[in-house]
């Protein structure tokens, strides 16, 4: 029998330790070290050679284009996400809270990608269960065969038999290798087992899809590295209660990242809503003090989105700041910028903020649109209902260019707003096509300036 090597692996940081200690002398957090049994490595591999073949270097120009190896799914929205699909022994992560949608999801999927063979590897729920999903989903997939294995070895092993085009592996965190004595589900398991299905999917040609839990806090459970490893990492979104649901690419080799994917969640499954701009305004109500409205760029495309807020007197000595969907550090900047520039006092109000449909804004160009909301609700005065804005906030209350404006006063002016309010810097230099849209392009220099134009 090999001698085993015995190491010690923070399940927070990977940081590995040859003798047990307390605390972790990396992240410094405590009772965080796993024992660890690593086998030697195979004697045939020697000291510096490669595991596999090497392979000869080519010229930039005679590089393949990787367009070819691309495989639409059907689905427009995730082949979206995908940057244009799948790409042949790609890996691909997808994160997101129990009961979002991705198993729902992987039964889309499968059913498109017919009459392509299909290997499901449930470690959660059983065969049974799975078939009851898809026929609530009325999805019927003769490519689709399921294997509810846990077993690391058992699953390569029925991988290489059955050479499916596809593998799911539902999820990364059940499955487990004899080889590591810790349990299913902590670091070293993960980040070890998905290493080698990576290596199978590379070396076998099939596409991976590893799904994944997030953690209350909102990472992907399991190591960092687990994000470096796959090609691809896809987050889902969304209120779990509501019915809609985004799928943002948060890493992308093969595409630009923070693309997304907007679906609800039906009785059938997962519906694709291809209008996403009317989807995330659908529900606003215009007379009412607090809500403005968001041009926003989400990865290649613009959406507009309803930001609102609540600001009302409150009944604690340190007033409430609580924001769903942003920053909290960046709403209290725009709140002090506010108090200081513009003499709106919040000290004594709570003040609550919301992107309506789930979605979380990254972009500094949402600042307007919070600002406003903000000033709005404290107010008690309702915002033009036909204008939307784009704008960063700098600390003395001026307007900082943003990007893409074009495609933003294009999807404002599509949905039929009357105004757009952006940084004057912005404005300069229209194209002649953009002046001639139904739409009132409005650059400013400050906020005050920007507020005045949406009606404060
Ligand atoms: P699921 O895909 O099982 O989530 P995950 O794999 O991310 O844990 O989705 C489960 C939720 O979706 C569950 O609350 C029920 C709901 N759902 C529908 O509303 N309609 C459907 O057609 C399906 C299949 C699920
Ligand atoms: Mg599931």
């Amino acid at each position: 029998m090999a001698k085993q090597t015995i190491k010690y692996v923070c399940s927070q940081c990977g940081a590995v330790s040859l003798k047990y200690q307390g605390k972790c002398f990396e992240c410094q957090s405590w009772g965080t070290l796993e024992e660890t049994r690593i086998l030697p490595e195979p004697k045939n591999r020697k000291e510096g050679a490669v595991a596999f073949p090497g392979t000869a270097p080519v010229r930039l120009h005679e590089a393949l284009p990787s367009e070819g190896h691309r495989h639409m799914t059907g689905i427009g929205e995730l082949d979206r996400v995908l940057g244009g699909g799948l790409m042949k022994a790609s890996a691909i992560l997808v994160g997101g809270e129990p009961g979002i949608g991705k198993s729902t999801l992987m039964l889309h999927l499968a059913a498109c990608l017919s009459p392509a063979k299909i290997l499901y590897i449930s470690g959660e729920e059983s065969p049974n269960q799975i078939r009851e999903r898809a026929q609530r989903m009325q999805v019927k997939a003769d490519n689709l065969w399921l294997a509810p294995e846990t077993d690391l070895e058992a699953i390569l092993a029925v991988i290489e038999k059955e050479q499916p085009a596809l593998v799911i592996v539902d999820s990364i965190q059940t499955v487990h290798s004899t080889q590591y004595q810790s349990s299913p589900g902590t670091l070293t398991q993960i980040r070890e087992c998905a290493s080698l299905l990576i290596r199978a999917a590379k070396q076998q040609n099939f596409i991976l899809f590893l799904i994944g839990h997030i953690t209350k806090e909102g990472t992907l459970a399991g190591p960092k590295t687990l994000e470096h490893m796959v090609d691809t990492v896809l987050q889902f979104e969304g209120e779990g209660y509501q019915r809609y649901r985004i799928i943002r690419s948060v890493k992308n080799r093969y595409g630009s990242t923070n693309e997304i994917g907007v679906f609800r969640m039906e009785e059938n499954g997962l519906e694709e809503v291809s209008n996403p701009s009317e989807f995330f305004i659908s529900g606003r109500q215009t007379d009412v003090a607090g809500n403005s409205i968001l041009a926003a760029i989400e990865g290649s495309r613009a959406i507009l989105v309803e930001v609102q807020a609540l600001v009302s007197n409150t009944n604690y000595s340190m007033p409430q700041r609580i924001s769903t969907g942003f920053d909290l550090k960046r709403m209290s900047i725009i709140l002090a910028v506010l108090e200081k520039r513009l003499q709106m006092e919040t000290w004594g109000q709570d003040v609550f903020v919301k992107i309506a449909g789930g979605l979380k804004l990254i972009e500094p160009a949402a600042d307007l649109a919070i600002a406003a909301a903000v000033s709005s609700g404290l107010m008690n005065r309702p915002l033009e209902a036909t204008a939307a804005c784009s704008a960063e906030i700098g600390l003395s209350g001026e307007l900082r260019a943003i990007s893409d404006s074009e495609r933003r006063i294009r999807e404002a002016a599509h949905l039929g707003f009357k105004s757009i309010v952006l940084p004057e810097a912005n404005t300069r230099s229209l194209k002649p096509s953009l002046k001639k849209l139904p739409i009132r392009i409005a650059g400013c220099r400050t906020l005050q300036e920007a507020l005045t134009e949406l009606g404060i």
